[in-house]
C-alpha cells in the first residue's frame, strides 16, 4: 500500500489496495492515520459491490443508513441495500433513477443541517461521462489556518445555521420540496481525533450567522464562502471509473462542476455516522 499526497492542502492517494479484500490490521490503521490527515482519499481501480463498500464504511465507523426522507427517496432505492445510495442523471420513463442527478453542484458539507452531520462520505465511481461531473474538495482546516488572527478571534464563539432542501444543488433552488431540518453549528469547528480547526461554513446550505444583522450575516458569509473555496485549499478531482473516495466531512467541503446532460453518470454513495455534534 502506497500514500501520496493529491494536492499541498487536502487529499491522498492510496495505490495498491484492493477493499474487496480483507485488511491487516496494520492496514486499516494506516488508512485511518491518512485519512486523519490528508481528510480525503481516494482509492484508484475498485471492483466493487453494494458489500465492499459498506465494509470499507466500516474501516471509519459505523456505516450510515438513509436521512432522506422516504417520498424523496429514487424508486431505485428499493432494489439497493440498507446505506447505499444511488448518484446518476441516467433516466427510465423520462425520471432520474438515483439522486442528485444533473448539473453543478456548490460546495458543501453532506448533512450539515442535522444536529450530528456524517461523519464521512464514500463515493464510489462506475459510470463517468467524458467530460466534466469532477468532484472538488476544499480543506477547511487550510482556510482556517491562513486567517488572519483578528478574523479567528472574530469568528470563535459564532454560530451558523444550515438548511437543506433534498435535490437542491444551487443555493434558492428548492425544486419545490420543503427544508428536511435545519441545524445551528460553531462556524469553527475543532476535530476531536485531531485537534485540528476549521471553518465550517458552505455556500449551498448556510444561510445566516446567529445573532447578526442580515446585512453583517451576509457580509461575512460571503468573505467566508469565498475565502474557504480559494484554489490553494481545493483538490479537483475527475473521476476514473473505479474510483473509490472518501472524505471527512467534519473538516472539507466538496462542489461538484457541471456535465453534459446527455451523458450518463453513475456513481453509489455510502456514509458513515458520527458519534458527537460539531463542536
Ligand atoms: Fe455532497
Amino acid at each position: 500500500m502506497k500514500i501520496s499526497p493529491l494536492a499541498p492542502a487536502i487529499g491522498g492517494c492510496i495505490d495498491d489496495c484492493d477493499l474487496t479484500q480483507a485488511l491487516e490490521a496494520t492496514e486499516t490503521e494506516q488508512i485511518r492515520k491518512a485519512f486523519l490527515e490528508h481528510a480525503v482519499l481516494l482509492f484508484p481501480g475498485q471492483t466493487l459491490g453494494h458489500q465492499d463498500q459498506l465494509n470499507a464504511a466500516q474501516i471509519f465507523g459505523e456505516s450510515g443508513t438513509l436521512a432522506r426522507p422516504k417520498e424523496f427517496q429514487p424508486k431505485a432505492y428499493g432494489s439497493l441495500p440498507d446505506g447505499i445510495m444511488m448518484i446518476s442523471n441516467i433516466r427510465e420513463d423520462g425520471v432520474p433513477i438515483g439522486s442528485l442527478p444533473d448539473g453543478e453542484m456548490m460546495f458543501h458539507h453532506d448533512m450539515i443541517h442535522r444536529e450530528i452531520p456524517d461523519k464521512a462520505t464514500l463515493l464510489y465511481a462506475v459510470e463517468i461521462p467524458s467530460t466534466g461531473g469532477d468532484t472538488w474538495f476544499a480543506s477547511g482546516c487550510a482556510a482556517y489556518d491562513s486567517l488572519s488572527e483578528s478574523w479567528k478571534k472574530r469568528l470563535e464563539a459564532l454560530h451558523a445555521r444550515h438548511v437543506y432542501h433534498y435535490g437542491s444543488t444551487q443555493k434558492g433552488d428548492k425544486k419545490g420540496t420543503p427544508a428536511f431540518g435545519e441545524a445551528i453549528h460553531p462556524i469553527v469547528r475543532t476535530n476531536h481525533e485531531t485537534g485540528r480547526k476549521s471553518l465550517y461554513v458552505n455556500r449551498l446550505m448556510t444561510v445566516s450567522v446567529v445573532g447578526l444583522e442580515t446585512s453583517e450575516s451576509d457580509e461575512m458569509l460571503n468573505f467566508l464562502f469565498d475565502h474557504c473555496e480559494h484554489d490553494k485549499f481545493v483538490y479537483k478531482h475527475q473521476w476514473t471509473v473505479g474510483d473509490l473516495i472518501v472524505w471527512d466531512n467534519r473538516c472539507s467541503m466538496h462542489a461538484r462542476t457541471d456535465f453534459p446532460g446527455g451523458e450518463r453518470r453513475l456513481l453509489f454513495r455510502a456514509t458513515v455516522k458520527d458519534t458527537r455534534a460539531p463542536a
